[in-house]
């Protein structure tokens, strides 16, 4: 199967899902890393790792859904079976999702459903929560929604600042995601309703 990573920063999770691949952990493909910030780091741990990518702009289009409508193009003109959100820093609209619908992975720096949106580490941290996580969930029509893959939980320690948990997050999301990713490739994940039930 061939994947496409969507990530729009740093691309720390695209990273450790290139080690996972040159470790064999996963078994498929990954064909394109997409951005939608030419100036993201991750382009160039792509560019690295000799991964073929692309970026397309929201700037160019007068719409989300033509946006999305592009990168359809893109996805099928590179024969990709499935989608990856890392870090990916848009919201997507249903003409993607319809076309890749339980084909699309995201990952979150809290627990589902607690602390949607953009923020998730320091709204958890300055809520005060004695425990957070990480989630991995397929994209459906509302953000931060779909069903659960895998979830990861962090303590917060009384020493810990949202620097110090971010870090921890990042740990645990590096750990997980590669494993969902092998599990999805596998055919491992089946959807009942809510639930994404691990075989
Ligand atoms: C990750 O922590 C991911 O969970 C988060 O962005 C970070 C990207 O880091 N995603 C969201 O907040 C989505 N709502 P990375 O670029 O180093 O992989």
């Amino acid at each position: 199967m061939n994947f496409a990573v969507f990530a729009s920063g740093n691309g720390t999770n695209l990273q450790a899902i290139i080690k996972a691949l040159k470790k064999g952990k996963i078994n498929a493909n990954l064909a394109l890393v997409l951005s939608d910030n030419k100036e993201a780091y991750a382009l160039k741990r792509a560019k690295r790792a000799k991964i073929k990518t692309v970026v397309v702009e929201a700037k160019n289009f007068s719409s989300r859904e033509d946006y999305d409508a592009e990168i359809v193009k893109i996805l099928e003109q590179e024969k990709i079976d499935f989608i990856v959100l890392a870090g990916f820093m848009r919201i997507i609209t249903s003409v993607l999702i319809n076309n890749f619908r339980n084909k699309i992975l995201n990952i979150h720096p809290a627990l589902l459903p607690s602390f949607k949106g953009t923020h998730a580490i320091v709204d958890a941290f300055n809520y005060g929560v004695k425990v957070t996580g990480v989630t991995v969930h397929f994209v459906d029509e509302k953000m931060d929604h779909g069903p659960i893959i895998l979830q990861g939980s962090v303590k917060v320690e009384e020493d810990d600042t949202a620097e110090t948990l971010e870090a921890k997050i990042h740990k645990i999301e590096h750990k997980i995601y590669p494993e969902a990713i092998r599990l999805f490739s596998e055919g491992k994940i089946k959807i009942e309703g809510r639930k994404a039930r691990i075989a």
